[in-house]
């Protein structure tokens, strides 16, 4: 872990002005950001480890704990919401077994809600591994969660 981390730092020529940067690799390298390497990241740019924890703790994009291989987010904003973003989110919920904020047992999943993504339009939105995806239904979401892997047994339909 120590090498790793001391690449990453590396590529950014040990500048405690990216630290934002230095821990989205981190986090991207370790799929969260596990307590030794913040430690690494605080001796190496010598930047308190609380300081570490303020900004690691800041960012919703960082994690203290393991995240799933996949993430999905549904956004939750008002045009989403009416558009039946509540039903969408309570469907994942049962189908991952798992509330906004939390990644399942076997770290397949992630899932979250955020408030507008900015394409309300389209809404409502599930994002899945970064990639948006609108006018989602209870349909739609099975299909997208089967090709994630994921086993979906369910009457539901939209
Ligand atoms: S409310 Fe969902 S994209 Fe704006």
């Amino acid at each position: 872990m120590e090498d790793k981390v001391r690449e990453i730092i590396s590529k950014y020529d040990s500048d405690k002005a990216f630290l934002v940067p230095i821990l989205q690799d981190v986090q991207k390298e370790f799929n969260h950001l596990p307590h030794k390497a913040l430690h690494r990241v605080s001796v190496f740019l010598d930047v308190p480890i609380s300081r570490i924890y303020e900004v690691a703790t800041f960012y919703k994009a960082f994690s203290l704990t393991p995240r799933g291989d996949h993430q999905l987010t549904v956004c939750i904003g008002t045009a989403c919401h009416v558009r039946g973003a509540q039903n969408l989110t309570d469907h994942i919920e049962r189908i991952l077994g798992i509330k906004p904020g939390e990644t399942s047992g076997d770290l397949k999943f992630s899932f979250d809600t955020v408030n507008c993504v900015g394409a309300c339009a389209l809404g409502p939105i599930l994002e899945a591994d970064g990639d948006y995806h609108g006018k989602m239904t209870i349909s739609k979401s099975n299909k997208l969660l089967k090709k994630l892997g994921k086993k979906v047994v369910t009457d539901e339909e939209d």
